[in-house]
């Protein structure tokens, strides 16, 4: 079965009993017993639930596996991976662009519990070899990364941390099942922000990890009741719904963005383009060969100065400003000032993360009204220059 006809039809039956075709959301907490430890499957939802269950049968076809787990939000997720797998000195290795999120919980909460992390250029392997040791037990690995879209190889990433004994999860937020397919790279386990492209419609906050294996699985499961950061019923109906659409979505993304960033590329005030499409951009062979797509996002460096971008950003027509990305409606951020702003300047430099850089999730309008909003933002920044020149 293709995948567009997989996220539609795939564990989707109608409901038995009713024949509903769309399944009922089962807003219950809790489930009548035939008899003390007799039920249907279902005791309690902390535990498990229809709706979710129905959730996780249908992102693990996405994914390719058997196995997968939704939580309350992406971040839900990661902390449930690390969980299960980084115990008082164990290691991890993650890249530079690690998300902020994934930095934070590893620096402020497992790193003061005593777990070794690794922030290394993913791209180089030399740089990795001489991190990864008996005690790494997992290799983290983000493709493409925020918010410069760096593409690292995660068969020769699987390969070089396999042979160390280490798990390799990826965090496929960016990329969707639809382009990339982590398991058929060599990937342990796969984890999403749901949040973003899965739901796609900006109305929820939830995450999933999946696993190839069920005994890497089972922990993860385990903690899944055990802390308890499950979302609700509606929210699993909500990423039902929204899942019916991923392809369809999500291939409009990535055609806005491939239109977005040739714009750009062609634009004066515009000093350079990350868009793992672009032949120029440095991960764009690996992405060739590891993706199907180039994904939905593209960031730019501004020729100008923050005080520039703080306009061009709070003004544009369709590209509403705020965190987060993957919607129907398009977003833009400006990660010096919004999502990279805790990174002190020096760092970010050293990040190649520039004050300039612009962050677009384009979302699912048309492409020639984006580029419009876009270009008329630029044009005006240079005429507001020319205006200064005259002036002075
Ligand atoms: C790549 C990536 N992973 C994980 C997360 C965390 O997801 P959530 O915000 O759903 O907790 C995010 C959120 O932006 C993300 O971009």
């Amino acid at each position: 079965m293709e995948f567009a006809t997989r996220s539609i039809h795939a564990a989707q039956p109608a409901e038995g009993g009713t024949g509903a075709l769309v399944a009922p959301i089962f807003q219950t907490s809790t489930f009548e017993q035939q008899a003390p430890g007799i039920h249907q499957g279902f005791d309690y939802s902390r535990t498990n639930n229809p709706t979710r269950a129905r959730l996780e049968a249908v992102l693990a076809e996405l994914e390719g596996t058997a196995h997968a787990a939704v939580f309350a939000s992406g971040l839900a997720a990661v902390n449930a991976v690390l969980q299960a797998y980084l115990k008082p000195g164990d290691g991890i290795v993650v890249p530079l662009d690690v998300y902020g999120g994934t930095y934070r919980i590893l620096t402020r909460v497992f790193g003061p519990a005593g777990c070794v992390v690794h922030q290394v250029d993913l791209s180089d392997g030399d740089a990795v070899a001489r991190v990864l040791t008996p005690r790494t037990r997992l290799v983290w690995i983000e493709s493409p990364t925020n918010p410069r879209l760096l593409v690292y190889d995660i068969a020769a990433l699987s390969r070089a941390a396999h042979a160390a004994g280490a798990l390799v999860v990826v965090d496929n937020t960016f990329a969707t099942p639809v382009f990339q397919q982590p398991f058929g790279l060599g990937a342990d386990l796969v984890v999403h922000s749901v949040t973003k492209y899965l739901a796609g419609h900006s109305d929820l906050i939830q995450g999933a990890v999946l696993a190839r294996e069920t005994d890497v699985f089972e922990p993860v499961k385990f903690l899944q009741n055990a802390t308890g950061a499950v979302p609700s019923p509606f929210d699993c109906w909500l990423t039902l719904r929204g899942l019916q659409t991923l392809e369809l979505r999500v291939e409009r993304h990535a055609a806005n963005a491939e239109a977005i960033a040739a714009a750009l590329e062609r634009h004066p005030l515009v000093r350079r383009v990350y868009f793992p499409g672009l032949p120029a951009h440095p991960g764009h062979e690996i992405a060739r060969r590891q993706m199907t797509g180039f994904g939905g996002m593209v960031s730019f460096e501004l020729d100008g100065t923050v005080e520039d971008v703080v306009p061009f950003v709070s003004s544009r027509r369709f590209f509403t400003l705020g965190e987060s990305l993957g919607s129907v409606k398009s977003l833009v951020c400006h990660p010096a000032r919004m999502t990279h702003a805790s990174i002190p300047a020096a760092e970010r430099e050293a990040l190649g993360l520039s004050d300039t850089l612009i962050r677009l999730s384009p979302g699912c309008e048309h492409h020639r009204d984006l580029v419009t909003d876009l270009t008329e933002g630029l044009d005006a920044v240079g005429a507001g220059r020319r205006k200064e020149t005259i002036v002075v």
